[in-house]
């Protein structure tokens, strides 16, 4: 399937299920909760060593993280977003965000404006060859300063990945994910790319509950820290 006709699927896609998309989140508040707090803990240590994040997501969906994270008095600027699903972005907005309709794999924005790029979720729709060209992308935006990448997904060695895997025959929302990358592939394609990995937080999800809470390793949600030099 040619790249665009691929696009244009998993928008159609997201454009008829957003709403239950969306409220997928409210009654699964505590993985939700858990995903923000993993997200916060890369946010925190990219304030730690560069004083303030400018960020901006990737296939940002309804902005249930942006606008939940944006928190400008703690010098965390999550607000800007870009995504294909046109329904996602309006409820985005709703939300607060500043969002555009447009393809991450045509990025274009001035180098040196964000020194955060946020994929959640978002990251395994590419397919191998876009991941790898959007962060060579990403690597030319960042030239002369230091970047942080942030990938939160379901790594596909984890049980929830193999679930998830075995679901892209008939779940919608999966059949036009290429593969689940397990956590050692995503390491080696960001590291061969002058991404130096930096840490993961994750939780389980399978056979879990709100009890369930976060290490810094891999597991059903993982968040991933990568920095570009
Ligand atoms: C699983 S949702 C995640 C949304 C949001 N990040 C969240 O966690 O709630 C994946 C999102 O990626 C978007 N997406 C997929 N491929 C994309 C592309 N090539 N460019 C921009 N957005 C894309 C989809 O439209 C969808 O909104």
């Amino acid at each position: 399937m040619k790249n665009l006709e691929r696009v244009e699927k998993i928008a159609a896609t997201y454009n008829k299920l957003i709403t239950p998309y969306d409220e997928w989140y409210k009654a699964n508040k505590w993985i939700y909760d858990l995903e923000i707090e993993c997200v916060k803990k890369a946010l925190h240590l990219i304030k730690k060593e560069t004083g303030y994040v400018n960020a901006i997501e990737f296939g940002i969906g309804t902005g249930r993280f942006a606008s939940y994270l944006h928190n400008p008095e703690e010098k965390i600027n999550l607000k800007f977003g870009m995504d294909i699903s046109l329904e996602a972005l309006k409820i985005a907005k709703k939300r607060g965000c500043i969002v555009w309709l447009a393809d991450m794999n045509s990025v274009n924005f001035k180098p040196g404006i964000f020194n955060t790029f946020v994929f959640i979720t978002s990251f395994c729709y590419l397919t191998k060859y876009e991941k790898a060209n959007i962060l060579k992308t990403l690597k030319l935006h960042s030239e002369n300063t230091s970047s942080f990448i942030i990938v939160g997904t379901v790594p596909g060695e984890t049980p929830l990945g193999q679930i998830y895997s075995q679901q892209r025959n008939y779940i919608e929302f999966f059949s036009h994910i290429e593969e689940f990358s397990t956590s050692e592939e995503l390491i080696n394609l960001f590291e061969s790319q002058s991404a130096k990995f930096v840490k993961y937080w994750g939780f389980k999800i399978v056979d879990s509950d709100s009890s369930s809470s976060i290490k810094e390793e891999v597991n059903d949600f993982t968040v991933f820290l990568f920095k570009l030099e």
